[in-house]
């Protein structure tokens, strides 16, 4: 059995593939952004060839930056942006259309149709989820509806349905030659087709939705073979693990207990709390969705809050106001003032997600005077992304019952020392970072790991775990409090923006 494991990781706005030791340590890493395709406003696509184009090229350069051969590697696993909808023939691995991605809002219209027959929590207690534009369902809909032949296509058995772990795994195990149409259950619990607690395809959602069923993929365990890879670089290795990157980050850290969380700040921030195996509802805004399911033990489940926007946050900072060169630039310049100036900042730019659920918001900067200055408006930024977290947190409470003495975070802007201190303070709890921070993929690492025998137990990935900074609160209750006082006021302001 080779060394190593390798993980692709592809997310929002860029593909990696990570070869990781037995300890859970980066071998070799390669990276390569791909564009980001807004057609209108509220939509955003992604390009699938240039996205599997990119998935190899990164396979191949981690592979020869480290002179591995497919031999050097035990399995691979994917991990993915979840949601992400697309549809290809299966005679040609065409795609009918663009990716479209989780933060797309074009299927408002159609949301609001279907909330107003029966509400939005209609389907929460098959799916585990409300009513929004985050799922792919619906997003297939669209797609069926909106490309020309796409319908009478999928009808007569030409097309798939998947999402980007699907369409990853059927072109590396051969793609229009045999490659192997299959979803995890995370990433299928992300469709709002799937029965939470069967782990099968919902006929009556699939009837209400208008979908076939002859497209959807195999729902497979989260570690298992799916197949053999066929490109070069990694050829004949078994593609083993599938997670999408949220429940990824959840395994990559060791959150095997019921109780367990991780907060992970990537394009957006997703916090999941394991809560065993058995499914909790959630009363407070939250998700209910699959954790993992190895092999064949009982799968486990997760409670989650999904916020949209806060690395993006910065990232558009960066490209549309053109406000510092390089995203760690915000750091100095949000230290450069001593505090938000009055200034709040709500990202509702794809609705407001966790607690609130409302595709009708758009974004604010609220609390503008003379004295604010480009610093503030950093700060307010990145305040925005702790008090987003600091909503999620208590509603994860509420629900579950558990009081969490600390945040185990991951993910880009956990480099951001002033971020996290400030996250610190305003949840008045200490926030602790892992010497891994490559969770996302090193969860998908260990659950192809797993299914191959490479690490025997989960016990072992629990040992790799290791504590790298804790941040502690310093901030005094009354100012925490004003502060997230404040921060509510603003969000108010983005409520009902669009009719
Ligand atoms: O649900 C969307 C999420 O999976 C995207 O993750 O890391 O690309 O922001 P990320």
């Amino acid at each position: 059995m080779g060394r190593y494991i390798g993980a692709i990781d592809q997310g929002t706005t860029s593909s990696r593939f990570i070869i990781f030791d037995k300890g859970g340590r980066v071998v070799s890493v390669a990276q390569k952004e791909h564009e980001q395709i807004f057609p209108k406003a509220g939509w955003v696509e992604h390009d699938p060839q240039e996205i599997w184009q990119k998935v190899r090229a990164v396979i191949g350069e981690a592979m020869a930056a480290k002179d591995l051969k497919p031999s050097d590697l035990a399995a691979v696993g994917i991990t993915n942006q979840r949601e992400t909808t697309l549809v290809w023939n299966r005679k040609t691995g065409e795609p009918v259309y663009n990716a479209i991605v989780w933060q797309d809002t074009r299927i408002a219209p159609m949301v609001a149709e279907f909330a107003a027959q029966g509400g939005q929590d209609r389907y929460r207690a098959i799916t585990g989820l409300p009513l929004t534009t985050y799922f792919s369902g619906l997003k297939l809909r669209w797609i069926l509806q909106n490309v020309e032949g796409a319908r009478a296509a999928a009808e007569a058995g030409e097309l798939v349905f998947g999402t980007i772990d699907s369409f990853l795994i059927w072109h590396l195990t051969g793609g229009v030659d045999g490659g192997h149409n299959v979803i995890d259950v995370t990433n299928a619990s992300r469709t709002q087709l799937m029965d939470l607690e069967k782990l099968a395809w919902d006929g009556d959602i699939l009837a209400d939705f208008d979908i076939p069923a002859s497209m959807l993929p195999e729902i497979v365990p989260s570690s298992a073979v799916y197949g053999e890879a066929t490109p070069n670089a990694i050829r004949g290795v078994p593609v083993a693990g599938d997670l999408g990157d949220q429940q990824a980050a959840l395994f990559g850290q060791a959150c095997f207990e019921p109780g367990d969380a991780k907060n992970t700040y990537g394009t957006g921030s997703f916090m999941l709390l394991n809560t065993g195996t058995e499914p909790v509802s959630s009363k407070s805004g939250l998700l209910t969705t699959l954790g993992y399911k190895i092999g064949d033990a009982p799968a486990v489940y997760a409670l989650e809050g999904s916020i949209a926007i806060t690395g993006a946050l910065v990232q558009w900072l960066r490209d549309n106001l053109g406000l510092f060169q390089s995203s760690e630039d915000i750091e100095p310049l949000a230290r450069s003032v001593e505090d938000n100036g009055g200034t709040y900042f709500v990202p509702a730019f794809s609705g407001l997600y966790a607690p609130y659920w409302r595709d009708n918001a758009r974004g604010v900067i609220a609390g503008l005077t003379r004295f604010v200055n480009k610093g503030h408006i950093a700060r307010a930024a990145l305040e925005a992304t702790a008090f987003q977290v600091r909503e999620v947190v208590e509603a994860m409470e509420a629900d579950s019952g558990i009081a969490l003495a600390d945040l185990r975070v991951d993910g880009g802007m956990v480099v951001n020392e002033l971020l996290m201190q400030f996250q610190a303070d305003i949840l008045g709890k200490p926030v602790v970072r892992p010497v891994v921070r490559e969770t996302t993929a090193l969860g998908a690492a260990y659950a192809a790991g797993l299914a191959v025998g490479f690490f025997a137990s989960t016990d072992v990935l629990v040992a790799n775990w290791a504590e790298d900074r804790r941040w502690s609160p310093e901030m005094e209750e009354d100012r925490r409090s004003e502060l997230y006082r404040m921060w509510k006021r603003a969000v108010t302001r983005t409520f009902d923006w669009i009719d």
